[in-house]
């Protein structure tokens, strides 16, 4: 069914501590095979564990600063920097002051800006100049949107203004405290993120099985975006036991299920 190059590796922890290091030990031997490769980074719930583990490590020496350029996902329109609630602020807060990456250094992506076919362009641009993508680490969406890549995105989708859908504007509720939630996003396409030579998929929780499901061993489809993840030369999946659950190396086309 899928059209990757090479098999999907499927990571099963088997407890939230485990998550967090089996993310962190997965980042951290992608950066150390390729030190320099561009690194686009998801913000969300699920990737903080796994940013605060680096973060722990960094801060016990354990972890240098990475070297790579850091790239930016995807941003609210309309938010700025100083708003806690923008993208960029909390990959500022979970990522980027932990490590101490210089935040001027990230090619940003900002949801603020008068044209924004022009920062799209602009952004791909940059991204393009930085060499391309190396690693992509992504979530999850409820409804397998990648970034602000909503249902439905074809793999050819390009970086672009999108309006959010039902279920993102639901689920990104929980981070607003009753406050209306944007509606539109700015996002890497999905197209880009293909480009990436190793993507890391970073998935737990039970609420996320059935899409998780759909995403590795489904059709392909616009109407899970995550599904064309598959292309990619390398994908390796993070997860838990709980999003796991049912999934069989078979289904997915992996040779190995380890469960740490
Ligand atoms: P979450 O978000 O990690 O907060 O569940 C995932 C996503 O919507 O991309």
């Amino acid at each position: 069914m899928s059209s990757r190059d090479g098999d999907a590796e499927l990571l099963v922890a088997s407890s939230d501590a485990a998550f967090a290091r089996l993310g962190a030990d997965v980042i951290r031997g992608v950066w150390d095979d390729c030190p320099e490769g561009a690194t686009i980074l998801a913000t969300g719930w699920t990737p903080i564990p796994v940013f605060r583990e680096l973060a722990a490590r960094h801060a016990r020496r354990e972890l240098s600063t990475p070297q790579c350029p850091i790239v930016q996902l995807d941003e609210y329109v309309g938010l700025e920097d100083s708003d806690p609630r923008s993208l960029f602020a909390w990959l500022d807060r979970e990522f980027l002051t932990p490590l101490e990456v210089d935040a001027s250094s990230v090619i940003r992506l900002r949801g603020t800006t008068a044209d924004s076919e022009q920062e799209c362009s602009r952004f791909d641009a940059a991204v393009a100049a930085a060499g391309g993508l190396h690693l992509a680490v992504l979530g999850l969406g409820p409804n397998g949107h990648v970034g602000f890549n909503e249902p439905p995105s074809g793999p050819n989708a390009r970086t672009r203004v999108v309006p959010l859908s039902p279920e993102s504007i639901a689920s990104n509720a929980r981070y607003w405290s009753g406050a209306e939630v944007p509606v539109e996003g700015i996002t890497a396409g999905l197209g880009l993120l293909l480009s990436a030579d190793v993507v890391v998929l970073l998935v737990a929780g039970a609420h996320k099985r059935e899409i998780l499901r759909r995403s590795v061993a489904g059709p392909e489809s616009p109407e899970v975006p995550a599904s064309y993840l598959r292309r990619v030369p390398r994908l390796i999946i993070v997860t838990d036991d709980d999003a796991a659950a049912g999934l069989t190396p078979e289904e997915i086309g992996s040779r190995h299920l380890p469960r740490i």
